[in-house]
């Protein structure tokens, strides 16, 4: 199989693990606005690199589903709220109208803290011998989320600081790219120096994502990005491309990408997988 082909067929197990989620007990109003956003589509690249690390250290992928699925809810609430109108104020999401503006406010903040709340739920109910281990790695990136999101909008409108944002990248993204890495791993039952290694892998991998997302947001196609572009600018936001230009940002995130490939080299040839996933981060349209 090659990448695209093991993508795809890891992009389906999420997929159906997250179709199947009963939201036991939630009204119909909330259900439906939960739904909305989990199941609107998404590259679902937080849960395939989950599943990947997991079967990268011999883990199995199966076993690990329900933790690929609760890092996909905790993203997809993340977006619910970026795009609330007191954060990034965004109409269009994956191609579609962003939560709030099908919901209304107070449903969107209510399926993002549902989201939230059931992604614990589901890692805690899974009987995974290294489930508490997991699920404290990705609780541990989703505070971090947080942190990266306040510098986002606290700080939009000032100067262009590097140091702030590599701050704001590693909160708002690399961290929520790097505990699906870690706990797959971890769920493998990987050594540290196996998780250590599979951290810097997921750091590197979102500090070129998000660099990547500054880039797109200048220069994309905003039907394959299903979102409006330009936001950044216009809202004063501090990006990359704000502090060293396109030129520079482009080269940076080809250095966190050789930096990121580099660091699964311990794995041979099992690394392959998602060392050439990193790779087509720097070429992506969506
Ligand atoms: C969007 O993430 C938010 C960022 C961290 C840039 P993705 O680009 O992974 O969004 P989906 O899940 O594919 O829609
Ligand atoms: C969002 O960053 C990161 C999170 C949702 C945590 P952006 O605000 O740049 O993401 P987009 O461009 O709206 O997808
Ligand atoms: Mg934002
Ligand atoms: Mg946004
Ligand atoms: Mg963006």
């Amino acid at each position: 199989m090659n990448m695209n082909e093991q993508l795809n067929t890891y992009k389906q197990q999420v997929e159906e693990a997250l179709e199947g989620l009963p939201f036991a007990g939630v009204p119909d109003a909330l259900r439906d606005a939960m739904r909305y956003s989990l199941l609107s589509g998404g590259k679902r690249l937080r849960g395939c690199l989950l599943l990947a690390a997991c079967e990268m250290a011999g883990g199995d992928a199966k076993a690990a589903l329900p933790f690929a699925a609760a890092v996909e809810m905790i993203h997809a609430y993340s977006l619910i709220h970026d795009d609330l109108p007191a954060m990034d104020n965004d109409t269009m999401r994956r191609g579609k109208p962003t939560n709030h503006v099908v919901y209304g406010e107070a449903l969107a903040i209510l399926a993002g803290d549902g989201l939230l709340t059931h992604a614990f739920s589901v890692m805690a109910a899974s009987a995974h011998p290294k489930a508490f281990e997991a699920l404290g790695e990705i609780a541990g990136a989703a505070a971090s989320m947080l942190n990266g999101q306040t510098l986002d909008v606290t700080m939009a409108g000032t100067e262009p600081n590097m140091d702030l944002v590599r701050d704001i990248h590693q909160g708002k993204t690399a961290a929520m790219l790097t505990a699906p890495v870690t706990a797959g791993l971890i769920l493998a039952g990987a050594s540290a120096a196996q998780i250590e290694a599979g951290r810097r892998y997921g750091y590197h991998l979102g500090m070129a994502f998000q660099i990547v997302d500054d880039l797109l947001d200048i220069e994309g196609d905003p039907d394959l990005m299903g979102k409006t572009l330009g936001k950044d600018e216009e809202e004063g936001k501090l990006t990359w491309p704000a502090c060293v230009g396109v030129d520079w940002a482009r080269q940076d995130a080809a250095d966190h990408i050789r930096h990121a490939v580099g660091a699964l080299s311990a794995f041979g040839e099992r690394a392959a997988f998602l060392q050439q996933l990193a790779q087509a981060t720097l070429t992506r349209e969506q």
